[in-house]
């Protein structure tokens, strides 16, 4: 019997297109998840077990019942706004879980760990690009509550046999091209959903926070990353891994940005149809540009982007909240 793979949060976003792809590829499956953002029916292969990743009677029971050796690692709070009114909660159920989860994993002798990790964990970058040796400085729990497991991990890679990558993700979007699974969180805050959500018509409005930046266009510039090729890159971290990699930190972007209003335009043009925005103030916390150095990933893990196109991700975006609200395209 094949060695099993834990996913936790494997039924959330970013989740359950890995575990998709986990899936096609063959592997052995176990997702651990509290569907507290999580979706049962977005789980497409492997075992969906109900529950939390700091129950460690649980943890260790699944790990030994699928004789895993790998984790990866997603279950997470990811809202930088909430994190602010609440980082109590974001530092147990991000920081505290995850070392939990790694005492588990450790006791058992899981050899591998994939961790997802963020861009917020560099704060407000001076020139705005970040390479993986740029210091990190988070201004936001959210970001520190990831930083945190990054340190605990690079910790216990050097007390134990355990290898891990790391993964910072920049801006995650889009959709399984083939409409399966998607974005599907209610009260999201990502542009990108919330530009498809405005064209369907489930907002009245779509506000621009800030156009004032010191950028060309005055919005604010992000690295926005297809979730089937953000998903892939597990695949690799996790060939890599396998193949005897050493530990990795590794940047998961294009390496290129896009303003608000470049989004919006695209989004526009994809739909057909005028967006209603307006324009408003900055919101809190917003650096005015995050781009990854993406040339490591490359490196390291041989990954290759295969959807590095605004417009297909803005079409598989627009696409999965047309099913969503059932609209004929
Ligand atoms: C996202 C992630 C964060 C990660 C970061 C990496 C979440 C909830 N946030 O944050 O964890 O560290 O990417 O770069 O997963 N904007 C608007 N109007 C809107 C929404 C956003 O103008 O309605 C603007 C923002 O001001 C920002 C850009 O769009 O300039 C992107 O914002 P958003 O999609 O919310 O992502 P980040 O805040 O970058």
């Amino acid at each position: 019997m094949k060695k099993g793979i834990l996913v936790t949060g494997g039924a959330g976003y970013i989740g359950s297109h890995t575990v998709r792809q986990l899936g096609e590829a063959g592997e052995r499956i176990v997702v651990l998840d509290n569907l507290s953002k999580g979706f049962r029916d977005h789980v497409l292969y492997g075992d969906l077990i109900e529950g939390d990743t700091a129950d460690q009677a649980l943890v260790s029971r699944i790990l030994a019942d699928y004789d895993v050796d790998t984790v990866i690692h997603f279950a997470a709070h990811t809202i930088v706004p909430e994190s602010v009114t609440d980082p109590l909660m974001y530092y147990r159920n991000n920081t505290c879980a995850s070392r939990n989860l790694l005492e588990c994993a450790s006791e058992a002798g899981v050899k591998h760990f994939v961790f997802s990790s963020t861009a917020a964990v560099y704060g407000e970058p001076e020139s705005g690009q970040c390479w993986e040796d740029t210091p990190t400085a988070p201004i936001n729990p959210y970001g520190m509550s990831k930083l945190m497991t990054e340190h605990m991990l690079r910790d216990l890679g050097k007390a134990s046999a355990m290898r891990h990558v790391i993964l910072r993700y920049f801006n995650v979007a889009g959709s399984d091209p083939q409409g399966r699974i998607g974005q599907s969180t209610p009260g999201a805050t990502l542009l990108m959903k919330v530009a498809a959500e405005q064209a369907m018509g489930k907002r009245e409005a779509l506000y621009i926070f800030g156009t004032d930046y010191p950028t060309p266009d005055g919005t604010g510039v992000r690295d926005y990353i297809h979730v089937e090729d953000l998903a892939d890159a597990h695949l690799k971290a996790l060939d890599y891994l396998r193949d005897g990699g050493e530990s990795q930190t590794l940047n998961c972007g294009y390496g290129h940005g896009y303003s608000v209003r470049e989004v919006l335009e695209t989004v526009q043009k994809v739909h057909g149809k005028p967006l209603n925005i307006i324009e408003t103030e900055r919101r809190a916390g917003d650096p005015p540009t995050l781009i990854a150095g993406a040339d490591k990933i490359r490196e390291v893990l041989g990954w290759q982007p295969r959807y590095d196109d605004l417009e297909e991700i803005a079409r598989s975006s627009l696409n999965w909240e047309r099913k969503l609200t059932g609209q004929a395209s």
